[in-house]
């Protein structure tokens, strides 16, 4: 049977139009949900991957309160992961496959996660400067125009702001030790602050997909205004931390009220984009491992959803009847 559209597609933009949010259950162009399950699978990779770095110090932490801080956030991350993906699973795509087109280089991940961490140092500059910008992306993302994503995004960023603060602290601790705690953390602001300005993307320029993306609501500003607005709100930070930030040309421009800085090394963002960044190999396959070590949880878990199936009851230990009465509720509630 044909099905007239026209009024689908009215529908949509008004929804769009209006600020509203776009649900699971909502007709939706299919190039929306394409884009959709590309940038929030992405997000949801990044979150996974993004453990690695940050992972490999959970086992020399300086001392325990450290470890402990550790431990939380990396574990938030995990969380931050399933919450993405879950959002994506009700645009109709699995989380099995999602996986599984990471593991096959299909889908990517932020640039920034290809980058080592040489020191626990590291630590705090990953919190203040990565977990800094991925709250400048995220925060607009919270009014993002699909509903499981921008709810998603929401309690993401209550806990990214704990990530940013506990980095700061680490820097601001170090900063007040000896001239080589301090030297230390120079050193590993100098390595990222150039990866990190890169997580916006290319310049607006070479971003094809931002017109389209803005204008369906997915994403509220272009890279570029995100960099600045990371920029304009990092600098008094690094002074307060009394680090200096690794740019000649940046500096306070009274005109435009707000800071001019150097461009990135573009062509290093793209080598990275395209695998050829320093850990890149290191972290997908430390991926794949993971993944095909869990394969027999995966094989367990089926085994006794079937079995408890078979017996009547379902993972959860409902009955057949109790669970035809929970679907006769759904189903009410439609
Ligand atoms: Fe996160
Ligand atoms: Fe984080």
């Amino acid at each position: 049977m044909q099905v007239d559209q026209a009024p689908l597609e009215e529908a949509f933009e008004a929804t769009i139009a209006g600020n509203d949010r776009i649900e699971p259950r909502d007709w939706m162009p299919e190039k929306y949900r394409q884009t959709l399950i590309r940038q929030v699978a992405q997000h949801a990779h990044s979150e996974i991957i993004g453990m690695q770095p940050e992972g490999n110090w959970i086992t020399r932490a300086p001392s325990l309160r450290r470890k402990a801080v550790l431990l939380a956030k990396v574990q938030d991350e995990a969380g931050h992961g399933l919450y993405l993906y879950s959002a994506t699973e009700t645009l109709g795509i699995s989380r099995d496959e999602l996986t599984r087109r990471l593991i096959e280089g299909k889908q990517k991940y932020s640039s920034i996660f290809n980058y080592p961490t040489l020191s626990y140092t590291d630590v705090g500059t990953i919190g203040w400067l990565v977990d800094g910008a991925a709250i400048c992306n995220q925060v607009p993302l919270c009014r993002t125009s699909y509903g499981p994503y921008g709810r998603a995004m929401i309690r993401i960023c209550k806990e990214e702001s704990f990530h940013q603060r506990q980095g700061y602290e680490l820097l601001m601790t170090m900063m007040r030790g000896t001239d080589e705690q301090r030297a230390m953390v120079q050193e590993s602001v100098d390595r990222f602050w150039w990866p990190a300005l890169m997580m916006f993307g290319p310049p607006d320029g070479d971003s094809p997909n931002t017109a389209q993306s803005m204008a369906w609501g997915i994403k509220r500003h272009t890279n570029d205004e995100l960099r600045q607005r990371f920029v304009d709100m990092t600098v008094p930070q690094a002074k307060a931390l009394g680090v200096t930030l690794p740019d000649p040309e940046l500096q306070w421009n009274e005109e435009r009220g707000a800071h001019d800085f150097g461009e990135p090394d573009w062509d290093e963002f793209w080598a990275v984009v395209k695998g050829n960044g320093p850990c890149n190999a290191q972290r997908m396959a430390h991926r794949k491992a993971a993944y095909d070590d869990g394969a027999w949880v995966r094989e367990a878990a089926m085994a006794f959803a079937a079995r408890a199936d078979s017996v009547g009851r379902d993972a959860e230990g409902r009955s057949g009847e109790e669970r035809t009465g929970t679907k006769a509720q759904e189903a009410g509630n439609d």
